[in-house]
C-alpha cells in the first residue's frame, strides 16, 4: 500500500492528538486536527458577534471564514482569514462553545468537504483526527482507530495539560461535552463498525503509539 488513510476518533482526554501527531511522524504522513478545525470557526463566530446558540445565524455565516490547515505533524498549524488561530482556539471560552457550533449541519458540511479535500491531497498518506472520521468523513479509510479512556484518566490528563486546573471540574465539563457530542443529529461522536477499539485508561502514550503503528502495519503489510 502506497499510501495509507488511518482514521482516529474518540472522546477528548484519551490521546488522540499526541497518539496521532506522533504516528504521523514516525510513519511519514501528514496529520490533520479536525476539532481545531471546529475551534477556528467557533472562534470566528465569536470574534465576529455570531450568536453561537443561534444555528440559522451559524450556518447563515459557516460560510464566510477561510480556514487553512497545515498538515505537518511536526508543526501542524491553522489560520483563520490568514490569522494564526492556534493560541485563540484553545481559550476556554471556545472550548465552552465548540460543540453547540459544530453541531450545526452546515458547518459540518464545509468542514468535511474541506476534511476530504486535504485528505485527497495528502501526497504519502494522512492521520486524520476527530470524532465521524471513521464514520462519515472517511469511511473508506485503510484503518479506523477508535480511543477511550475512563473519564477519571480523560479529565486527569485535561487538566494536566491545562496545569493546575481541577481535576473535578475538568471531568464535568468534559463529560457535559462529550454528552453533547454523542447525541448530536449530525454524524455524532461513534465508533464505526469495523474500527479497532484501544482502552488507553492503562497504557502509556509510547503504548497507544507503538499500538497504532503495529496496527498500520499490519494493514500496509495485509494490503
Ligand atoms: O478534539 P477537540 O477537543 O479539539 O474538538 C473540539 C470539538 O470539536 C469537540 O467538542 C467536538 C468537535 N468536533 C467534531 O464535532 N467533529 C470532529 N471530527 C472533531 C471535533
Amino acid at each position: 500500500m502506497e499510501s495509507v488513510i488511518v482514521a482516529i476518533d474518540g472522546p477528548s482526554g484519551t490521546g488522540k492528538s499526541s497518539t496521532s501527531k506522533a504516528v504521523a511522524a514516525k510513519l511519514g504522513l501528514s496529520y490533520l486536527d479536525t476539532g481545531a478545525q471546529y475551534r477556528a470557526i467557533t472562534w470566528w463566530m465569536i470574534s465576529n458577534g455570531v450568536d453561537v446558540h443561534d444555528a440559522d445565524a451559524v450556518a447563515n455565516a459557516a460560510g464566510k471564514p477561510v480556514i487553512v490547515s497545515g498538515t505537518d505533524p511536526a508543526r501542524p498549524t491553522i489560520t483563520v482569514d490568514g490569522a494564526d488561530a492556534a493560541g485563540p482556539i484553545r481559550t476556554e471560552e471556545v472550548t465552552s462553545k465548540v460543540s453547540a457550533v459544530s453541531a450545526v449541519p452546515e458547518v459540518r458540511a464545509l468542514i468535511t468537504e474541506l476534511q476530504r479535500t486535504i485528505a485527497k491531497d495528502a501526497e504519502h498518506g494522512i492521520v486524520v483526527e476527530g470524532r465521524d472520521i471513521g464514520t462519515t468523513v472517511l469511511p473508506d479509510a485503510d484503518l479506523k482507530i477508535f480511543l477511550t479512556a475512563s473519564p477519571e484518566a480523560r479529565a486527569a490528563r485535561r487538566s494536566g495539560e491545562l496545569k493546575g486546573v481541577d481535576v473535578h471540574a475538568t471531568k464535568e465539563a468534559l463529560i457535559k461535552r462529550d454528552a453533547a457530542d454523542s447525541s448530536r443529529k449530525t454524524s455524532p461522536l461513534a465508533k464505526a463498525g469495523d474500527a479497532v477499539e484501544v482502552d488507553t485508561t492503562e497504557l502509556t502514550l509510547d503504548q497507544v503509539i507503538e499500538c497504532v503503528v503495529t496496527l498500520v502495519d499490519e494493514k500496509r503489510t495485509a494490503a
